[in-house]
């Protein structure tokens, strides 16, 4: 496969630009956005230093403080909360555990409550409730997968069980949906594709079928999309490209036109991604147009894990991957 270069396209990444973006993103608590985002706010720190460090910063942030926060975050039940005094819920957990991962600082928390809170929200046919209420969700499968192999702990519950619930949740284009006869969504394949490869049981997909409808998803702009008839959108380069690089497919994309249509979405004065250009930039689609150009092979950032989503460097630390993935 051919090097990437920068001056191969007409737009460079503003890596400073975007460095500034994500270091001020803590600034703004005399904005209302920053108080109605206040239950995702463990979310925004995994998604902030994910982006800083697959930009090769991470030193933007403060390590202690940032786990300070997160221990602070969890809740009696064992779970994390979406902010210090919230509901827990798996999707903050696995953020959570995330954070302390990249802060390696995983030590300082109780795991065996963890694994408590994670493994009770298994149920019987396998699948995952992301909490008390009990909605399920592939979504929630593979949270609570992720969780508790990163804690080393998958034997607190019944993988050949969710597995199964996984591949009932299949469909006949090779895709995966958030339930039962759901329809495929490029979100929950990643989800049910990351899953299955934390379980090593990637035997369970079609890669051929599931690759062209992943492929099938690169619109003639280089953008990708989520579903079929749906618009481009940069997170998608993150839920299909790491997909198609899981499942060894990621040569069937175009990857020059989808790096232009990446760094298209940047917002070259205020740093920061958007979904599509023009759009208002946030820092959930700043840490997916960073990660598509990682799997992408674009100069000057570090690896991100597919499986993971998580800087390459610090899953090998915890010494859990269990293949190389191509990157391009
Ligand atoms: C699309 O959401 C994305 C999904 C459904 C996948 C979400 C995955 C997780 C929460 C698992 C954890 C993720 C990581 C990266 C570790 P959307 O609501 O934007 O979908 P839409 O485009 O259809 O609106
Ligand atoms: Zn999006």
């Amino acid at each position: 496969m051919s090097e990437i270069k920068v001056e191969q396209f007409p737009v460079k990444l503003e890596t400073e630009k975007h460095l500034k973006y994500l270091k001020e993103l803590n600034n703004h608590q005399d904005e209302l956005e920053y108080w109605l985002t206040e239950a995702l706010r463990l979310n925004g720190i995994y998604w902030g230093v994910t982006a800083a460090c697959i930009l090769k910063h991470p030193e933007i942030y403060d390590f202690k403080e940032m786990t300070k926060f997160i221990l602070s975050c969890q809740n009696e039940d064992g779970g994390f909360g979406g902010c210090t005094d919230h509901d827990s819920h798996l999707l903050y957990t696995l953020s959570a555990i995330q954070v302390l991962v990249i802060c390696d600082t995983l030590s300082e928390v109780d795991k065996d409550k963890v694994v408590e809170y994670v493994s009770k929200l298994q149920n019987p046919d396998g699948s995952f409730s992301g909490d008390e209420w009990g909605e399920v969700d592939t979504r929630f499968s593979y949270c609570a997968l992720s969780c508790l192999k990163m804690l080393h702990r998958l034997d607190a519950v019944d993988v050949p069980k969710a597995v199964e619930y996984i591949k009932k949740c299949m469909n006949f284009d090779g895709g995966f949906g958030s339930i039962e006869s759901a329809e495929s969504h490029s979100g929950q394949i990643f989800c049910c594709v990351g899953a299955l490869a934390i379980v090593d049981r990637l035997d369970v997909v079609d890669a051929d079928k599931l690759g062209w409808w992943l492929a099938e998803r690169q619109l003639p702009n280089g953008g990708l999309n989520g579903r079929p008839e749906k618009l481009e959108d940069v997170c998608y380069s993150w839920w299909v490209l790491s997909s198609l690089s899981i499942i060894d497919r990621i040569h069937w994309i175009n990857k020059e036109k989808l790096i232009n249509f990446i760094l298209s979405c940047q917002d070259a004065d205020t740093g920061g991604f958007s979904d599509r250009p023009g759009d208002m930039v946030d820092v959930f689609h700043t840490l997916f147009g960073v990660t598509g150009l990682s799997l992408l092979g674009y100069p000057n950032l570090d690896k991100i894990d597919p499986v993971y989503c998580m800087p390459v460097s610090a899953i090998e630390r915890l010494n859990i991957k269990t293949r190389t993935y191509n990157q391009i």
